[in-house]
């Protein structure tokens, strides 16, 4: 297997000259690693194992089976992103997995949020590994590791990673980009044909929207969790804002709060908006958002989200806040 040390001569890929070179290389390499042989890959969406899936399916085609575990706690059209760009246009083999009610009811009524990431880490394994067991003649399990996964090693990769190494899986790693840094793996993910929206795509965590519904999660909540960040997602992108700002999206607390419409009291929700900007995410600052920006969020998810009476803007940086707020 390569080594997990880059070297002191590797240049740092910044263009897409670079990136080529870098693929033909790593096309030649699998190519050998690989053989006829089949390959694993669990397919987040994410720009890390989205560009390994797309080095893959060029370097081996349909020997590449890729499964997109749908958990419930993905963000509005990720599913269906993930479906259309490698099933339908790279002709992947794509196993997709509706796993929305196994992981909901296991997380029914479960407060603590450690508790709720141990479960949503446990269940994907669980998951992906009764997928993996359906499948003949599987030798190697691809992965979207990257080089600061390797720097800040075991137990941080096993926190963030929702889609580890199942233990009771053993395959050989194939691992291409293992050697990379964020931004040469986007630059590298551009230059294979990923869309924009996957290859820019803002840090999203392993348990998903599974944070950002705090304490129990419950559908109804959840929903105005997903239906709010798509609004502040679609807002920020339209101000031209998408990929200048490190992480933005809502938090819907589990609690309630009077309000009025169309001359009714309501009892419901407010949405939280939070908006950071880090270098590595050990500390942040709060995004100051424009207040003309801020009033239209405000007015169409308090319009557009059902259960939502009221937003709120988070002001608070890391410490004392972490990003998330579980
Ligand atoms: P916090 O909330 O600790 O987050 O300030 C720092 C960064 O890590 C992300 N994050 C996670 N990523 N699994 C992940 O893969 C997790 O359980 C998890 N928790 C936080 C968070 O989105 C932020 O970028």
């Amino acid at each position: 297997m390569a080594s997990n040390v880059r070297p002191d001569t590797m240049e740092r890929i910044t263009t897409p000259e670079l990136a080529e070179k870098f693929i033909e290389e790593q096309l030649a390499a699998l190519r050998a690693q690989i053989g006829d042989r089949r390959v694993l890959l669990a397919l987040s969406g994410g720009v890390d194992s989205s560009v390994v899936a797309a080095l893959l399916i060029k370097a081996v085609g349909k020997q590449l089976v890729c499964v997109h575990v749908n958990h419930g706690l993905l963000r509005k059209g990720e599913p269906e992103q993930v479906v259309e760009v490698f099933r339908n246009q790279m002709d992947a083999n794509l196993i997709y997995v509706d796993a929305v009610d196994r992981f909901l009811d296991k997380l029914a009524g479960v407060a603590d949020p450690e508790a709720k990431r141990k479960i949503i880490g446990k269940e994907f394994i669980d998951v992906f590994a009764e997928e993996a067991q359906k499948l003949d003649g599987i030798e190697f399990l691809a992965q979207g590791t990257i080089y600061p996964d390797i720097l800040e090693s075991g137990p941080v990769k096993s926190h963030h990673n929702v889609g580890g190494l199942p233990a009771e899986l053993h395959f050989e790693l194939v691992e291409p980009i293992k050697l990379l840094f964020k931004d040469e793996v986007r630059v590298v993910g551009k230059t294979l044909g990923l869309p924009d929206g996957m290859v820019y795509r803002q840090p999203f965590p392993g348990p998903g929207l599974g944070v950002r519904c705090v304490g129990a999660i419950t559908r109804d909540r959840l929903e105005a969790v997903r239906e709010s960040d798509a609004i502040l997602r679609e807002e920020f992108k339209n101000a031209g804002l998408e990929g200048k700002v490190w992480q933005y999206f809502t938090i819907v607390p589990d609690f309630k709060s009077t309000g009025v419409r169309d001359d009714r009291r309501t009892y419901e929700w407010p949405v939280v908006i939070r908006a950071v900007n880090t270098r590595d995410a050990m500390t942040a600052t709060v995004e100051e958002i424009p207040y003309e920006l801020l009033k239209k969020i405000t007015v169409r998810i308090t319009r557009e989200v059902k259960g939502v009476n009221r937003v709120l803007y988070d002001l608070t940086p890391k410490p004392s806040g972490t990003i998330e707020w579980e």
